[in-house]
């Protein structure tokens, strides 16, 4: 098992693109992010990065150096490339191959992407998405954020991965991916009938999802939980 950069032939291969199948529909259409995605392989390479296995690409990484503290995940995918002396790196994804999910894999992403952050003298900053809200699209993200098990760690697994790293939760970002289109692209990426204006549960997504069908248009607002790792002389501090 090796940790390696996302070069154009890790990108070619099956495994690499099926990691994707990881990812609710929903969360593909974020205009911000649609834009900017791809340049980060190309401008920002020494921040993206895959785990191989048997010459499988099993998951992939991916971060970007910003200067100060974004409000959302697509603002940082979308001011990153401007930031001339960058003073921390933000998380973007971590992503693991459904069929490698729950062997702790996680865990040796997240140590190398703070890693890439210390070595640079930089805290990493992480808009994290939960990874079991969305079974709870009803519960309003503040409260979800701090449920604790009893024996004291957070409920959630995803936030708990970062916690038992040293993370500390900073707050909510509200919007930080927003998907939004007509209705038929809504019923299409939800893989539901939408006949009426109104709020829908839809499978993988956080929240709710709001119809308008009056103006034919959709939007998904997906909120993540802001965590900092901070390290010994790392920047930061001023969110
Ligand atoms: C979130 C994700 C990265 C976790 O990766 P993973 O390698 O499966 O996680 P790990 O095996 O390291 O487990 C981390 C914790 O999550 C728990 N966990 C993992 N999958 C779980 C599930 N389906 N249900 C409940 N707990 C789960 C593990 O038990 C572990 O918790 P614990 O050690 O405190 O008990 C992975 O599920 C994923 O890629 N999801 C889709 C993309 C995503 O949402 N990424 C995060 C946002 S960027």
């Amino acid at each position: 098992m090796k940790i390696v950069p996302v070069d154009p032939e890790i990108r070619a291969r099956p495994s690499f693109q099926a990691l994707r199948r990881a990812w609710p529909e929903i969360v593909f259409h974020d205009a911000i992010s649609n834009a900017n995605w791809g340049r980060l392989y190309g401008e920002r390479p020494e921040f993206q990065f895959a785990l191989v296995e048997d010459g499988e690409v099993r998951a992939e990484g991916n971060s970007i150096p910003v200067a100060g503290m974004p409000d959302t995940w697509r603002e940082a995918l979308g001011t990153g490339f401007d930031a001339a002396k960058p003073d921390r790196l933000c998380a973007l994804a971590i992503l693991v191959d459904p069929d490698h999910q729950r062997r702790g894999l996680s865990r040796l992403m997240l140590e190398h992407m703070r890693g890439l952050g210390r070595e640079r003298g930089w805290e990493l900053v992480a808009p994290v998405r939960p990874s079991l809200k969305h079974l709870y699209p009803l519960t309003p993200i503040e409260r979800y954020a701090e449920w604790r098990r009893e024996d004291g760690l957070l409920f959630d697994p995803w936030l708990r991965a970062h916690e038992r790293l040293g993370a500390e939760i900073l707050g909510i970002a509200q919007d930080s991916l927003v998907s939004e289109g007509s209705v038929p692209q809504f019923e299409q990426w939800c893989g539901l009938e939408l006949p009426e204006s109104g709020s829908y549960v839809v499978p993988g997504a956080l929240v709710l999802v709001e119809i308008d069908r009056e103006r034919d248009r959709g939007v998904y607002r997906e909120p993540n939980v802001w965590m900092r790792h901070a390290f010994p002389g790392s920047a930061g501090g001023d969110n």
